[in-house]
């Protein structure tokens, strides 16, 4: 895979990574995602981003929101190892990066009502009909997701929420049919971008800044637990 990652500066994901190997057998119960942060730390509520890619959100929000623990969940290696090196860099102390199947891990190795928020910008859309079905934003997952997170703090849009945003106009009406699908246990609320990013974008995402460049057009949408 050709991740535009040169091989040659080397990266430490030291105490700011780690690998679905290293995991503990499933046999030993849910992981508590606070215990991979600073124990100071250990008291504050978790939010999960699904598909980090370089990690340019954690790098801008985390700071932001001293008061939140980040966790990003990344598939492709180069980027995981890149993402866990930059906060490394950064000395985020509330970002923790794990080399993982994102919908897999959380659904397995979670404890219900363990994460206040999920963020999930610009996953993959596997736009070749015989491909769909592998779309993560999709009500098989949509339902299970539910059950993770916090329960909303009336008045505010950070806890009990999924926030999306896609480049891919085809799959936005698929993210809006399946949205469409689990209305009985979400609210859809308008997306809003996180603080993070600048006058115009959506999430300020590495991904976004490169295509914004060729014009493409973007939607989200906040599902919040109902
Ligand atoms: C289009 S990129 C977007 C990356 C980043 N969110 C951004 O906006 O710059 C999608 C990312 O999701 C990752 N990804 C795809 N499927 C995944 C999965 N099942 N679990 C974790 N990450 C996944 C890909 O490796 C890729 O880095």
């Amino acid at each position: 895979m050709a991740t535009g990652i040169s091989r040659r500066v080397p990266m430490d994901e030291t105490g700011f990574g780690r690998r679905h190997e290293a995991l503990p057998p499933l046999e030993e119960g849910f992981i508590d995602l606070r215990t991979w942060f600073p124990e100071d730390l250990r008291h504050l509520p978790v939010e999960v981003e699904l598909g980090s890619g370089r990690g340019t959100f954690l790098a801008q929000q985390a700071p932001l929101e001293p008061n939140k623990l980040f966790v990003g969940i990344e598939w492709a290696a180069p980027y995981y190892r890149y993402a866990a090196d930059r906060a490394r860099r950064l000395k985020l102390r509330n970002v923790q990066m794990l080399r993982d199947d994102g919908p897999m891990f959380v659904q397995k190795y979670l404890a219900d009502k363990s994460v206040a928020q999920f963020h999930w910008y610009f996953p993959d859309p596997w736009p070749k009909p015989k491909h769909n079905r592998r779309r993560t934003f999709q009500e098989n997952f949509l339902r299970p997701l539910h059950r993770l997170m916090a329960d909303p703090v009336p008045g505010t849009c950070d806890t009990g929420c999924i926030r999306v945003v896609t480049d891919h106009l085809e799959y936005w009406d698929w993210m809006q049919d399946h949205a469409g699908r689990v209305k009985d246990i979400y609210e859809r609320l308008p997306y809003v971008p996180p603080a993070s990013a600048g006058a115009g974008e959506w999430v300020g995402s590495n991904f976004e800044r490169k295509y914004r460049i060729e014009g493409r057009t973007f939607n989200g949408m906040i599902l919040r637990k109902k």
